[in-house]
């Protein structure tokens, strides 16, 4: 299934330089990737979106490509922010939907990336990563190797592979955001231990959200898991509080860390994301500066739902009608 990569072939960073002119030496010296790590996904063709309808309500960096620099909080104070945060997160869940769907060996990323285009704007919905930070898409498509950020593109999903689809909408004033780690076609017992892990990593993390817990909580739980199951927590990427803005305060990130002793309020929103890994935590980033891939090449999954803290625990607001995930149904 994985193709071997020689000093001949292209660098699994997507310069489109010989593996030998360009990190064949770094990796040597490091001792990595390892002989069996295998590079299944190579930079391809994006083509550019048309420009969203102007009557679709836009984030405030969709024409400067920068989002607003802020630390405001999460947290919601009124019913009505709070309906539209639900509203938002439902649009999101019935994009992600559609898209996993269509997800079958012989489709493109990009195909997958026009689905969900058409169908957020059905909704009335912006896709906020549309040139957020110039992002040239609307989804992320993370296949095998990439931890995340992959960017749809020309390159076809192959039976065998896992690929995580990440949808975020802005709508009624409020972002949410989703994804799932999926199967195309018949996967290998190993990719199916790795997908299943992630996605009771981040179950194991929402379960615990209730007013008073310490943020540190979730990262503590994930890495627990993982670790249980033999994987690796990735760090460089994480959680967020959502709203009005993409990414709000506070930072959730998925690996303990005593210093997060902020405690969850009735009315946060934010995301839960693990990224778990086969083999190491480290990342690195192709000269795209968006696509992230294992530092090793081995497999990476993720799962994300955005979730409320109510007056009791939680509520999973981009659940839809069925928590069940598509890799078990
Ligand atoms: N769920 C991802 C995140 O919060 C979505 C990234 S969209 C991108 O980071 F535009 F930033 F790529
Ligand atoms: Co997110």
């Amino acid at each position: 299934m994985r193709e071997k990569v020689g000093r001949n072939d292209p660098c699994w960073c997507g310069s489109g330089k010989k593996y030998k002119k360009c990190h064949m030496r770094e990796d040597e010296a490091k001792g990595g990737p390892p002989a069996e790590a295998q590079q299944t996904v190579f930079k391809g063709n994006v083509t550019s979106l048309p420009p969203v309808p102007g009557h679709i309500a836009r984030p405030e960096y969709a024409d400067t490509g920068r989002p607003t620099p802020t630390r405001e909080s999460c947290l919601k104070t009124s019913d009505d922010e709070i309906a539209r945060m639900r509203k938002a997160c439902d649009v999101a869940r019935q994009v992600l939907d559609t898209v996993l769907a269509a997800v079958e060996p012989g489709i493109t990323t990009e195909a997958l990336d026009d689905l969900a285009y058409a169908k957020t704007i059905e909704l009335g919905a912006y896709p906020s990563p549309f040139n957020y930070q110039n992002y040239p898409r609307c989804i992320c498509t993370s296949i095998n190797e990439v931890v995340c950020h992959g960017i749809p593109d020309d390159r076809v999903l192959s039976e065998g592979e896992i690929v995580n689809c990440d949808i975020s909408v802005y709508v009624n004033g409020m972002h949410g955001d989703c994804s799932e780690t999926v199967f195309v076609g018949e996967v290998s017992p190993e990719a199916k231990r790795l997908v299943d892990s992630t996605y009771e990593c981040m179950m194991d993390a929402i379960k615990l959200v209730e007013p008073g817990q310490p943020f540190f909580a979730i990262g503590r739980a994930i890495e627990e898991r993982a670790k249980q199951d033999g994987y690796s927590v990735v760090r460089d990427f994480t959680g967020h509080g959502i709203g009005k803005y993409f990414h709000m305060d506070p930072q959730v990130l998925h690996y303990f860390s005593p210093r997060l002793n902020q405690r969850m309020e009735p009315g946060m929103t934010f995301t839960i994301e693990p990224m778990i890994n086969e083999g190491t935590w480290r990342c690195r980033i192709w000269p795209d500066n968006w696509t992230a891939v294992t530092g090793d090449l081995k497999l990476s999954a993720q799962f994300e739902h955005t979730v409320l803290v109510t007056e009791s625990g939680y509520e999973i607001l981009t659940a839809g009608d069925d928590l069940t995930p598509w890799f078990r149904r």
